[in-house]
């Protein structure tokens, strides 16, 4: 039976674990792996912009031997020329895997149920789950352990924080989202984390307040206040969220050691400042360098077979 990755709730901790096994595996030794899917081909289909997703999902596939196929609108309007079923089926007659990133999540569902290969979310409007696990891989490298640690997500509860949270709840790390009121992540992914969390341990909070939720912050996380698709929100949004900037005020709250995370793009002096990016709190290129790793650990365990 084929697996797909459309969401971190679809994956048991030990799945995760053994995804972070052989992430850091890769990591080390990339020369070893090189033939490992040595024919096959993965298809990337994108309706929305990428710069990470997309190069470390080639790149990645090139240095396991494989091949990569990226379709943009142009070629594949997925919904617009052609349903997304027919994509899907038509797809998995030539390619060994799916990367789909969309606008809504039904896409990602509907893809997964039509296509005969594995399909991975790229994104969607509801979750960006190569991104939580490559988040989380990033926090245990750097401060060991996901127990006794607090993520705390400053900014709009979106997909990227849906994410986090499911694979908080999972892993036993805690997250602490700070929100404006009306854009705290959707009360659904809130209810199922807390339900996981009451088995392994990790303490769920939302609140309002940015200031008080980082004093307690091992990692402060940073996003978009407006994400691909809320582009004519842009204006509204910067009045919303001028409080939930991450910035040198905000982080003189927390410990002087914490770590800043932004899966970015980074929109700078919006949600996060130059100086805190840049700052030596910030890891958001080892962030970023790490989507490679852990996507090239699934797709090893998704395509290989
Ligand atoms: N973080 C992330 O997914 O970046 P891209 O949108 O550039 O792929
Ligand atoms: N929340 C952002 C994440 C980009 C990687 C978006 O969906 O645009």
């Amino acid at each position: 039976m084929k697996k797909d990755l459309l969401s971190i709730r679809d994956l048991t901790l030990g799945e995760i674990d053994s995804i972070f096994k052989l992430s850091a595996l890769l990591k080390k030794n990339k020369k070893k792996f090189s033939k490992v899917l040595s024919g096959k081909t993965l298809a990337l289909i994108f309706q929305k912009p990428s710069n990470r997703t997309r190069v470390s999902f080639e790149v990645g596939m090139y240095q396991l031997g494989g091949n990569s196929l990226y379709l943009s609108p142009a070629e594949i309007n997925i919904g617009v020329r052609e349903s997304v079923r027919d994509v899907a089926k038509t797809i998995s007659r030539y390619v060994d895997g799916i990367v789909l990133r969309t606008f809504e999540h039904k896409n990602c569902l509907d893809m997964a149920t039509a296509a005969t290969v594995p399909v991975i979310n790229g994104l969607s409007d509801f979750s960006h789950p190569c991104q939580g696990l490559a988040d989380l891989f990033t926090i245990k490298e750097k401060l060991k352990d996901l127990k006794n640690v607090t993520l705390v997500y400053v900014g709009d509860g979106n997909n990227v924080c849906n994410s986090l949270l499911f694979a908080a709840a999972k892993t036993g790390m805690n997250i602490t989202v700070a929100s404006p009121k009306g854009y705290f992540p959707d009360e659904q992914v809130v209810k199922y984390a807390q339900e996981i969390a009451k088995e392994t341990g990790s303490k769920i909070k939302i609140t309002e307040d940015p200031v008080s939720a980082v004093k307690g912050a091992n990692v402060i996380y940073a996003d978009v206040w407006a994400s691909m698709g809320q582009e004519e929100e842009i204006a509204k949004r910067k009045i919303i969220f001028k409080d939930f900037q991450i910035n040198a005020k905000l982080l003189a709250n927390a410990a002087p050691g914490v770590l800043v995370m932004h899966c970015l793009p980074a929109h700078r002096g919006e949600e996060i400042t130059d100086e805190v990016m840049d700052s030596k709190n910030s890891i958001v290129f080892d962030q970023a360098e790490n989507r490679m790793h852990v996507q090239k650990a699934i797709l090893i365990k998704l395509l290989k077979g």
